[in-house]
């Protein structure tokens, strides 16, 4: 323990939808999850966010709770459609006071705020203007909401995360067509995903001219990836995937370009040649993130692919399965030694201060009839985790948090409530029953004991210095 900072932010976190209901409240619009969820057979059971497990109402609550638990630090994300319905203009004041009421209550506790921006919630209205992200609009817009949340909440935030997990919401939204907005069409894909790299660019730029007492950064679904094995076809796939997969993106926010080797693999595969256009570059460069968030659940296995293949890359790569691994009851496997990988590569690589912004487990719990939930399994997964952020630590990595995915359950934009990650059992079922009522799982009271001697060492090595 000793090897964390010491003001290390030992933190939990959420985002907007999946937590905080209150979907059409107090002058909110619809974001284009509100509006795809609505769509038959979208999600698990058709489940919504329409009332979540209720944050917006219980916020205090959960707060309480965190602050019982002993937690250094909280990421939520901010629902751009309560602060601007509109996607831009007029600013809606009861958004501002819910997440100012919500970043006082923190600060009472001394827990420290963690901001997302954007957590995939972007406002049905700029989708039906313009194609959100598909279009250079969406920069200045983005750039205003971020101006807004700078200007309302800069003078007690200290830790901006601008997009969450590009990769995913690009990806899922506009090449798998999982998310909305539902699109399968991989040339689009990365034209709209150049757009994001500008924008998150851009309101980093602006984040620094402000100067803003806080540190930004991007956070990324991390993806570790390991070769089959040593036949060198397969470790040649496996370098495919990495440059397209992982360096495509993580050189854009960190070195303002994008691999050689990323690019002619999207023009050789696909015929995609970016839309980058002069001064593009430039912007990139110039939002250089102070840190970079790391979002890890698991590893992943390449091999080689043959020609005409139905699954994976044609004639490039293919995901497999890695039998060193177990795996959870939704087929991811558990790999911390990966997460110690990540961070070495990101560290060898960018030699830039990470905060892992997201870690955990999501499984089946069951609520015993003494209204207990035992979950060794949680707790396993994350102490084994922890223990790879230490050793990475040791490896000369420069870490300055670690946030559990998630404080209480919610909702899994495409599992519904089965797939529980939380600290805190939310009682709510898989057809949207339930109380709320919030209870203390076994994790939770293993997470506050280990803040609790993080701490107490921390003071006897005051004392002793
Ligand atoms: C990350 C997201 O991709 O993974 C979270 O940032 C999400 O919002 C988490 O909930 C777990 O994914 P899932 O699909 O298990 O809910």
């Amino acid at each position: 323990m000793t090897k964390f900072s010491r003001d290390f932010l030992w933190g939990s976190a959420s985002a907007a939808y999946q937590v905080e209901g209150a979907w059409d409240e107090d002058g909110k619009s619809l974001s284009i999850w509100d509006v795809f969820v609505r769509q038959p057979n979208r999600t698990f059971k058709n489940t919504t966010g329409d009332v979540a497990v209720d944050h917006y109402h219980h916020y205090k609550e959960d707060v309480k709770l965190m602050a019982e638990m002993g937690l250094k630090a909280y990421r939520f994300s901010i629902a751009w459609t309560r602060i601007l319905p509109e996607g831009r203009g007029e600013v809606n004041q009861k958004g501002i006071e819910f997440y100012s009421n919500l970043i006082d209550e923190l600060l009472k506790y001394n827990i420290e705020p963690i901001i997302t921006i954007y957590h995939w919630d972007l406002p049905q209205v700029l989708q039906d203007e313009y194609g959100g992200w598909e279009s250079r609009k969406i920069i200045d817009d983005f750039l205003y909401y971020a101006e807004v949340l700078f200007e309302n909440f800069g003078d007690r935030v200290k830790y901006w995360i601008g997009l969450n997990e590009q990769n995913v919401f690009v990806g899922l939204g506009y090449r798998d067509g999982r998310f909305p907005p539902g699109i399968k069409n991989i040339q689009l894909m990365h034209q709209v995903n150049h757009i994001v790299n500008l924008a998150n660019a851009t309101i980093i730029k602006r984040f620094h001219d402000l100067k803003i007492k806080g540190q930004i950064g991007p956070s990324f679904a991390f993806p570790v990836l390991y070769a089959l094995d040593n036949q060198p076809e397969n470790v040649l796939a496996m370098e495919k995937s990495l440059d397209v997969n992982v360096w495509y993106w993580m050189d854009a926010y960190l070195l303002g370009r994008y691999p050689r080797t990323a690019l002619a693999y999207l023009k050789n595969q696909f015929g995609i040649e970016l839309d980058i256009r002069e001064g593009d570059l430039d912007i990139l460069k110039a939002g250089r993130p102070d840190f970079v968030g790391v979002n890890y659940y698991q590893s992943h296995t390449f091999a080689a692919n043959v020609p005409n293949a139905e699954a994976g890359e044609p004639d490039q790569f293919k995901h497999v399965q890695n039998e060193h691994l177990e795996r959870t009851s939704w087929g991811w496997e558990i790999d911390p030694i990966g997460l110690r990988i990540a961070l070495r590569r990101i560290t060898s690589r960018y030699d830039i201060p990470i905060m892992i912004t997201e870690n955990g487990l999501g499984e089946y719990d069951t609520l015993t009839e003494d209204r207990k939930i035992h979950d060794p399994y949680r707790i396993e997964y994350l102490d084994n985790h922890i223990t790879a952020v230490q050793n990475a630590i040791e490896d000369g990595c420069q870490v300055i948090g670690y946030c559990t995915w998630s404080f209480t359950d919610l909702l899994s934009w495409l599992n519904g409530y089965g797939k529980r990650y939380g600290f805190v059992y939310v009682d709510r079922d898989e057809e949207e029953g339930g109380s709320l009522e919030r209870i203390r799982k076994d994790s939770f009271y293993w997470y506050q004991k280990l803040i609790k001697e993080f701490e107490s060492k921390r003071e006897n090595s005051r004392t002793h210095s």
